[in-house]
């Protein structure tokens, strides 16, 4: 049983009212849990709890105050096997899996999405002391998502049919939408919750069956699912979840022979190994959501205020750990000082502390290697010649906290312009034409988002259809639903994730043709 902190307010910040809106209405905040018993730390197979093979085990720790949580079953090579295994076998051609009327996986997704609204406290509480994750993002915003993408995929699964299609010749001929078997996923630390859900909901709606392996650093939520998942009424073997390490667990979903699809979420150094897997194993589909370096372009006829709120919120949101974090922002060079000015102003004000109290709006960065990749990224920004607006510098004496940082100056060339930092870095640069910012705003192997900021419609437009980014967001940013499409162009990633496009993922095309007598032959 882990003792938290008790202490907590239950109003919330006025930090955080101003990120809720103009005009807030009153916002009950509920307190997290005193205390949290993590129950779920093995391997889940068949619907049962199981050891690893190796007799190993891995420590989770909370990256606020870098204390170990408990340890986790290590799953391995033996381990994936197992699961997949269970997973085949859960997809044979009648099993209760593939006999179960699609109406009726639509009611299980609804159902676990109902058990998960109804353990959102546990669920946001472990997913702040796992991830970081400040328990207000938790509670209003990753819980909720991962019921809405689930509630969405569940609508699906009875209405992903095929077509009759007017074939040359005496023929008959129609297509059926069918799962295509056994899916690998492999997911990150950022939104555990939301990504489990993301992968699952979709999968399962189509009648795959799932092996998915949470991030190292963040299972404890993705193993809670396991006990829902047999409360929804799930079949066995229908979703096993592996949690391990990349190279060794990830690395065995990406090259099983057994397994039909992998997606996966994460960097696009590890997406070019997946991918890289598939070639040398048995050539599996392969969906990648990579990492970004979207641009945001604020025009001086912007509404100024609003750019601001927005271009903080799309860099700052979860202490920058967001592919689609905003970390490319140009700014129209009339208006670029101002711009500067109160975007250093609103992130000094962000109020960093125990994720769990309620006004946390920073926690920490997951873990070591994030925090001194972050870090020495700053420094190079220093080095490079970028104005250091605010921040610049570790937070606090425990827990992996960086300050909100801004950079003005910054130049196209600059690692802090190229790289995806991960972390609470804010990019400001100057642009002077549209033809120029256009130029440079797709000057980047990434593109996985993108936002504008004008009250020219045509403007907008121009811009929208020229950037190179699978989302491109008008006066807004982070503007996210599981009816819209997800996905990167470029090394952003390959396929996209929800909305109906996303089940494209999760369905093989069979195409029938049945040859009709003629009457007079
Ligand atoms: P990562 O890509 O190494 O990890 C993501 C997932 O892939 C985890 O489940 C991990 O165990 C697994 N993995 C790692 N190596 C693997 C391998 N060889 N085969 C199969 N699976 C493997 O990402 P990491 O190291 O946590 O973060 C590095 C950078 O990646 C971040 O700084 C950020 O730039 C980017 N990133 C992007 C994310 C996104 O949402 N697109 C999420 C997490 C990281
Ligand atoms: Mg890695």
């Amino acid at each position: 049983m882990l003792h938290l902190q008790s202490d907590r307010k239950l109003s919330m910040s006025s930090a955080d009212q101003e990120k809720a809106g103009d005009k807030p209405a009153p916002i009950t905040v509920p307190a997290p849990l005193s205390s949290l018993e993590i129950k779920h730390t093995k391997i889940f197979i068949n619907n049962e709890w199981h050891n690893s093979v190796s007799g190993k085990k891995f420590p989770v720790f909370n990256p606020a105050t870098g204390e170990k949580i408990c340890e986790i079953e290590e799953g391995d090579k033996e381990d994936v096997d197992k699961a997949v295994k269970a997973a085949r076998e859960a997809f044979q051609f009648g099993s209760p899996w593939r006999r179960m009327d699609a109406s009726q996986r639509g009611k299980i997704l609804n159902k676990l999405a109902d058990l998960i609204e109804r353990d959102n406290l546990i669920l946001s509480t472990m997913e702040s002391i796992d991830a970081g994750k400040a328990f207000t993002s938790s509670y209003f915003g990753d819980i909720p998502g991962a019921v809405k993408s689930l509630r969405y995929c569940a609508g699906w699964a009875d209405k992903n049919h095929g077509r009759t299609i007017p074939m040359d010749g005496d023929f008959f001929t129609f297509t059926r939408h069918e799962p295509v078997g056994v899916c690998g996923q492999i997911i990150p630390w950022n939104f555990p919750l939301v990504m489990f859900a993301w992968k699952i909901a979709p999968a399962l709606c189509c009648g795959n069956t799932v092996v998915i392996k949470p991030a190292e650093q963040t299972p404890l939520t993705a193993l809670y699912m396991g006990s829902l998942i047999k409360e929804a009424g799930i079949p066995p073997g229908v979703v096993n979840i592996v949690p391990g390490y990349g190279p060794t667990a990830g690395s065995a979903i990406s090259h099983h022979m057994d397994i039909d699809k992998v997606a996966f979420t994460g960097s696009t150094e590890v997406g070019k190994l997946i991918k890289e897997a598939a070639g040398k194993s048995n050539l599996k589909r392969v969906t990648l959501e990579l990492g970004g370096k979207s641009p945001v372009i604020i025009f001086a006829d912007a509404d100024l205020d609003n750019a601001i709120e927005c271009a903080h919120q799309g860099l700052f949101y979860h202490q920058g750990q967001c592919c689609i974090a905003g970390s490319r922002i140009f700014v129209e060079e009339s208006i670029y000082e101002e711009f500067v000015k109160k975007s250093v102003e609103k992130a000094k004000k962000r109020v960093l502390g125990d994720p769990l109290s309620p006004s946390t709006q920073q926690g920490p960065q997951i873990d070591q290697e994030q925090y001194d990749r972050i870090l020495s990224l700053i420094e190079s920004g220093k080095k490079e010649g970028a104005k250091l607006e605010c921040g610049g510098g570790p937070w606090g004496n425990k827990g992996f906290y960086i300050q909100p940082t801004v950079f003005s100056d910054v130049k196209d060339d600059m690692r802090i312009a190229k790289e995806e930092i991960f972390g609470p870095v804010q990019q400001i640069m100057k642009f002077k034409n549209v033809e120029d910012v256009i130029k440079r705003a797709n000057n980047t192997t990434y593109g996985l988002a993108a936002g504008v900021f004008t009250k020219d419609l045509n403007k907008a437009m121009t811009i929208s259809a020229a950037l190179q980014a699978g989302t491109v967001w008008i006066n807004c940013y982070s503007a996210m639903s599981p009816q819209c499409p997800f996905g990167g162009f470029k090394m952003s990633g390959n396929g996209r994730e929800m909305g109906e496009y996303g089940l494209h993922a999760y369905t093989e095309v069979k195409t029938i043709t049945m040859k009709i007598p003629q009457k007079n032959s």
